[in-house]
């Protein structure tokens, strides 16, 4: 029997690469920059499965354009990319990453809120500067993260591993999510569900860890920055339209808030007019997962998707399941 025809959007970890090179005909964009969607389309033309990643949009015209298409593993946890709705009505199976990710990013959240408070990157840049005159008083100031107030906003399992890091430096946890938690998960994290409001004007950290979708896009507006605290400082490693970005560099030279630790930004990879020139700002390139462990496990997994279809098995991660009994053939 022909083995199943895979497009492979970018160079994935070779964990991944191997698995699916061991079942399948296996090609993959030669490129370091993501494809168009007319390239995507051009590549992926007659393949049985496409592997892609974050940057590349699969919406109902790209699914129409590719026909042979029968599934699309997603090499993120994050699905806002695919449309799940049209791939489930055009009979194609979606496959996500999840789980293998969230300590790895939950470690680089509390790095953005550390930096953003300690002033880490400003500090940095004047040591190497040759300005650095000795030790001063009042040199580069920033805030205390220990004692102080997480609110930590989408309480699924990034944001608890962002409140069980909290602990250690004696925060007191706030948390708000569409679903309240059970209590003993509330009481071992020693997390308290509040809601957005009483979050977003106790908080002295604001670190959000919610999907994009409808109900979250823009959820940080002017408006909920302007309940914040002034000395507050947002830390973003979730999606970036989930922050009006406009907004934020607006309170961020007004000194609504404090500072803002981004991850990932409303128009990637582009920034907001501003953004990049605001100093009480460390501003990171969407590297949330990427530790080279972490990395190699999501290639895997996507990959391992892909297999079990091939082989008839339910993938392990299938977002629409109930497509797999009117797959396209
Ligand atoms: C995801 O998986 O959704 C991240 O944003 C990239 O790892």
């Amino acid at each position: 029997m022909a083995k199943p025809q895979v497009f492979v959007s970018r160079n994935i970890p070779q964990a991944g690469l191997a698995l699916l090179r061991a079942h399948c005909e296996v090609s993959v964009w030669p490129h370091d920059r993501p494809p168009t969607t007319q390239e995507l389309i051009d590549n992926a033309r007659g393949k049985d499965a496409l592997v892609c990643l974050l940057t590349e949009r699969i919406d109902a015209a790209v699914l129409a354009a590719l026909p042979s298409l029968k599934i699309v593993a997603n090499v993120a946890v994050g699905y806002d990319n695919v449309d799940l709705t049209a791939a489930t009505q055009a009979g194609v199976v979606v496959t996500n990453t999840p789980g293998v990710l969230d300590d790895t990013t939950a470690d680089l959240a509390f790095a953005l809120i550390l930096a953003t408070a300690r002033r880490v990157v400003e500090a940095d840049a004047l040591t190497r500067s040759g300005r650095w005159t000795g030790w001063g008083i009042m040199q580069l100031l920033g805030h205390d993260v220990h004692h102080a107030t997480l609110g930590i906003i989408g309480f699924g399992r990034i944001g608890r591993g962002v409140a069980r890091r909290a602990r250690g430096f004696e925060m007191t946890v706030l948390y708000h999510d569409a679903l309240r938690a059970p209590e003993d998960v509330e009481r071992s994290l020693e997390a308290r569900y509040v809601t957005l409001d009483e979050l977003l004007r106790q908080s002295d950290f604001i670190s959000l860890h919610v999907p994009l979708l409808p109900q979250t896009h823009h959820l940080i507006d002017a408006a909920a920055l302007g309940k914040m605290k002034r000395t507050a400082i947002v830390v973003n490693t979730s999606r970036g339209p989930v922050i009006d970005e406009a907004a934020l560099v607006a309170a961020l030279k007004e000194g609504t808030i404090a500072g803002a630790g981004l991850d990932v930004y409303e128009h990637e990879p582009r920034l907001a007019p501003g953004l990049a020139a605001l100093p009480n700002t460390v501003l990171l390139p969407h590297i949330g997962s990427a530790s080279i462990a972490t990395r190699s496990k999501m290639a895997e997994m996507a990959a391992q998707n892909v297999v079990t279809f091939f082989a008839g098995g339910v993938p392990p991660n299938a977002l629409n399941p109930d497509v797999l009994g009117r797959v396209r053939r």
